[in-house]
């Protein structure tokens, strides 16, 4: 056999059922940070005939010390190893494999299969990683009992976890002890994990619906255990709320969440033993922002939901992704809407589809949410397979309703419980359940790019109708020229001029989703004695571009009376991006505030009843990249500048109102959601007061200063921080140093303090993240850590894309180091490069030239390579 291709490109198409099944696998794990024993004994049995004579299983980075068949040792000429793993030659049907192999967990840099880091071991199986531990059929649809003994120095490793029950423990020679795991539930590799070191444990129970009690257990440092109050209430109301929603109880009568400074992603839904980044579990008021704390609420209830959507009914094979991302991903954002507010939580889910989704969309990168091929599955845990994907699911259950989805979700864990399944197996069991037809709708799945819909209306006096026309088209990806319509559900309602919801049909029914399945389609809507104006895509039922004719004073009236939040907070923005978008293109526009624009905000600012989180949300500014996309080609400065003069406007156009505010929303600190929203509003009228500085002679930083020293919370304190140290003008050295000094045994709270200057629009911030790169606290290994710096500086629109290229060369070049520690992380970091099309020529060249380094980088990894190769020009000079 030839060694696989590195770059090898695998089909969706191409997938084979496995040869063999492995029913019991048995680990015997003898960890040393150096040097690390894994025997693995795994039983073997023939599934298909056919004429197959060999069989490989996946291995990286092993050395095999010794192979035995059913107790033998395997003769040399029956089986062959390469870079990519073991091939058996001739096996028999059915047999006994024993392998040991020896793997370096200390010097594992990449963070995938079995590493040491911060002094415990840990493993990251998905996607790939298993076979960095052992031999053995790397794939989803290999679904295998394990049981796992664990041996370590008692002394440094006293706590020895892995999946499932421990069912034996005891001590051995030299101050080592071993733990015996068994996992009753079959599972595939990528849900194997195992962690072993010195950590404290926080403990809870969970009574189930049918009375079970389970053990919750948190294990972090030591020092960490006042920090996991969050993460435990965030288990317990994720298991209520998945009983309550779905029917489905936990498993287990153990669940296990061990935190890790050192970790890829945000957290891992192996089975019963949970590994999360550590900025995912530790919250505590003095340390974790509010945002934070909603962070590790969401995780914990991700991962907690894989257990059903994921583990208990897996995946067919990597392509499938979606089925258990979008779900999850769909499943989480209804709990923290059930937890929340459902109108702020929608808009924030909005956002971020926007912000990183939509651009994904729109680029070199793009792919459907069920791809077709991949390079390195790694690369496709992206905001497509899980946030587009979540919208998926969302239109089907907007399109079932909640019941009808509820009989969907029951048949397909009826169904499939055990088994390793296709996102079809999914839509089926949706329309089965509900004799509904989504033939029409899979192609939502296969299809990349974001719909756009463009809208008309007019209202007739005469007949007193309102005629409401959709028209639809998906602009053309890589790979996928031509578009097919796809259905696409719009929830609507026509408001009168009293703002009141006008009744659309013969059921009296004031709100409707329609169904736009053709290129173009009208509806006629009779017996409306006055003009309305048109609410669409209320709550944003699709995930596409809505283009929709209103004048200001529609648009304005909206943003004031629609009581569909996302709506109002849509109407609101677009006034905004629309004043923006004039700025950019001519400053002066921004002289005066427009009318509509102010009397909008004005109208926010007078709603002392409206829950204040919200009203935050109709008082920001769309972001640069928002407004960035919205132009044919990005003007990065000539944004900034709108932006910084449009916020100067409105802080000193409601100056006064903004300083009321902040005094009146002062307050202690409580974690309710109501002081929530109290800081995140206060925190706003800081920012508008800052801005309102120029057209006045008094230092509004005064009012941050104080804010910083005397908070007595993380929220209040960082948003303070970051006042002042992004300020252009202020020199907040003291600042700076004061923070790094007080939090220095901080992790998750120093990688702030590290990403709030690498985002800072100040000129001198490139030399200054420079030198962030070789302070004492930066660490290439930890991702945390570089993403804070890094990923920070790629977000900073300003100085990334500087337009002499200083912004791109130097990002490439540290890519390029990173490569060699942590491709995934690698990887990831250097997508934004990929949206080189959307500048002007200029910058595109410096996007180019920074590819071009990276591409002629030495030992590139498959992860690096694969996004340089799809980001790359197909013609040079195109576009
Ligand atoms: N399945 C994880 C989740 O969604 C994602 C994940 C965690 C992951 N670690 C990873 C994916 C490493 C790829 C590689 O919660
Ligand atoms: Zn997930």
């Amino acid at each position: 056999m030839i060694a696989q291709d590195n770059n090898a490109v695998i089909h969706r198409e191409d997938y084979q059922p496995p040869l063999y099944r492995i029913t019991e696998v048995a680990l015997n794990v003898h960890l040393d940070p150096e040097n690390t024993e894994v025997e693995a004994c795994l039983h073997f049995q023939r599934l298909t005939a056919g004429p197959e004579s060999e069989l490989h299983l996946d291995g990286e980075s092993l050395e095999l010390l010794s192979i035995l068949r059913d107790g033998q040792p395997l003769a040399e000429n029956l089986f062959r190893s390469d870079a990519t793993g073991l091939t058996l030659l001739n096996p028999e049907p059915e047999f006994l494999l024993e392998t040991r192999v020896k793997i370096h967990p200390a010097a594992n840099s990449t963070l995938s299969g079995l590493y040491f880091a911060g002094g415990q071991f840990l493993t990251q199986c998905e996607a790939e990683g298993f076979r960095r531990i052992t031999y053995y059929l790397d794939r989803p649809d290999c679904l295998a009992k394990f049981t796992v003994t664990l041996h370590a120095s008692r002394k440094t490793c006293p706590v020895l976890l892995a999946n499932g029950n421990c069912i034996a423990q005891g001590d051995e020679d030299n101050d080592w002890h071993w733990a015996r795991w068994e996992d009753p539930y079959p599972k595939p590799a990528y849900l194997f994990a195992m962690v072993a070191g010195d950590l404290a444990v926080q403990r809870d129970v969970f009574v189930t619906q049918s009375g079970r009690s389970v053990t919750l257990e948190i294990y972090v440092a030591e020092r960490d255990l006042g920090a996991c109050d969050q993460a435990m209430e965030s288990l317990k109301r994720a298991m209520r709320w998945d009983e309550e929603g779905y029917g489905r109880e936990y498993d287990l009568d153990r669940y296990m969440i061990v935190a890790t400074d050192s970790f890829n992603m945000g957290a891992m839904e192996n089975k019963g033993l949970n590994i999360f980044n550590s900025k995912y579990v530790l919250a505590s008021p003095e340390t974790a922002t509010d945002t934070d704390y909603q962070g590790v609420e969401s995780v914990i209830a991700h991962e907690y939901f894989h257990n059903w959507t994921g583990n208990r009914v897996t995946l067919r094979d990597w392509f499938q992704l979606s089925l258990k991302e979008g779900l999850t991903v769909f499943r989480d954002q209804e709990f923290s809407a059930d937890m929340n507010s459902r109108g702020v939580q929608r808009i924030g889910d909005v956002r971020r589809l926007r912000s990183a989704q939509f651009p994904e969309d729109a680029g070199p990168l793009a792919h459907p949410v069920r791809p077709d091929a991949y390079s390195e599955i790694n690369n496709f845990y992206t905001a497509t397979v899980y946030e587009k994907g979540a919208e998926l699911v969302r239109m089907i259950h907007t399109l079932l309703g909640k019941e009808g989805f509820r009989r969907g979700t029951d048949l397909y864990f009826e169904r499939h419980d055990g088994h390793a399944v296709t996102i079809e197996d999914f839509v089926e069991a949706m329309e089965e359940a509900n004799h509904y037809d989504l033939s029409r709708f899979r192609c939502w799945y296969s299809q990349a790019g974001t719909p756009q819909v463009k809208a008309e209306g007019s209202y007739d006096p005469a007949s007193r109708s309102y005629t409401l026309t959709l028209q639809q088209s998906t602009p053309a990806t890589p790979g996928q020229p031509n578009k097919e319509p796809v259905p696409i559900p719009v929830r609507m309602a026509l408001l009168n001029t009293q703002g009141e919801k006008a009744v659309l049909d013969k059921t009296g029914a004031v709100e409707k989703v329609i169904l736009l399945e053709q290129a173009s389609q009208s509806w006629t809507f009779e017996g409306l004695p006055d003009p309305v104006i048109p609410s669409l895509l209320r709550g944003f039922s699709a995930p596409v571009r809505l283009d929709i004719a209103l004048d200001d004073q529609a648009r304005s009236f909206l943003a004031g009376v629609d009581d569909d939040p996302f709506n109002r907070w849509e109407s609101a923005q677009e006034l905004a991006l629309k004043t923006l978008l004039s700025g950019v293109k001519n400053h002066q526009e921004l002289e005066v505030l427009p009318a509509a624009l102010k009397q909008a905000l004005s109208a926010t600012l007078k709603q002392s009843q409206m829950d204040p989180a919200f009203r935050a949300e109709l008082l920001t500014l769309p972001s640069e990249d928002y407004i960035g996309e919205q132009m044919p080609v990005i003007a990065v400065d000539a944004i900034h500048r709108a932006r910084e003069t449009l916020l100067d406007k409105i802080g000193a156009h409601f100056h006064d109102e903004w300083l009321g505010l902040y005094q009146d929303l002062a307050g202690a600190y409580e974690r309710d959601g109501a002081s929530i929203g109290r800081r995140r509003l206060r925190n706003m009228a800081l920012s508008y007061l800052i801005h309102s500085d120029h057209s006045r002679h008094e230092d509004m930083t005064l009012h941050a200063r104080q804010q910083y020293v005397q908070a007595d919370n993380m929220t209040d304190r960082l948003a303070a921080f970051q006042l002042l140290v992004q300020h252009p003008k202020h020199d907040a050295e003291d600042i700076l140093l004061d923070f790094y000094q007080k939090w220095q045994d901080y992790p998750l709270v120093i990688d702030k303090w590290f990403a709030i200057q690498a985002m800072a629009p100040r000129p001198d911030t490139l030399r200054h993240v420079q030198h962030l790169l070789v302070h004492p606290a930066f660490d290439w290994k930890v991702p945390n850590r570089v993403r804070a710096v890094l990923g920070a500086f790629s977000m900073n629109p300003t100085l990334f894309h500087a337009a002499d290229g200083s912004g791109y060369a130097f990002f490439a070049e540290q890519i390029r180091r990173l490569d060699d520690i942590n491709p995934q992380t690698a990887a990831r970091l250097a997508t934004p490069l990929s949206r080189w099309q959307r500048y002007d020529k200029v910058r595109q060249q410096g996007m180019m030239n920074a590819l071009q380094l990276l591409a002629a980088k030495a030992k590139l990894s498959r992860d690096l390579a694969e996004v340089i190769q799809r980001s790359y020009p197909a013609s040079p000079g195109s576009a």
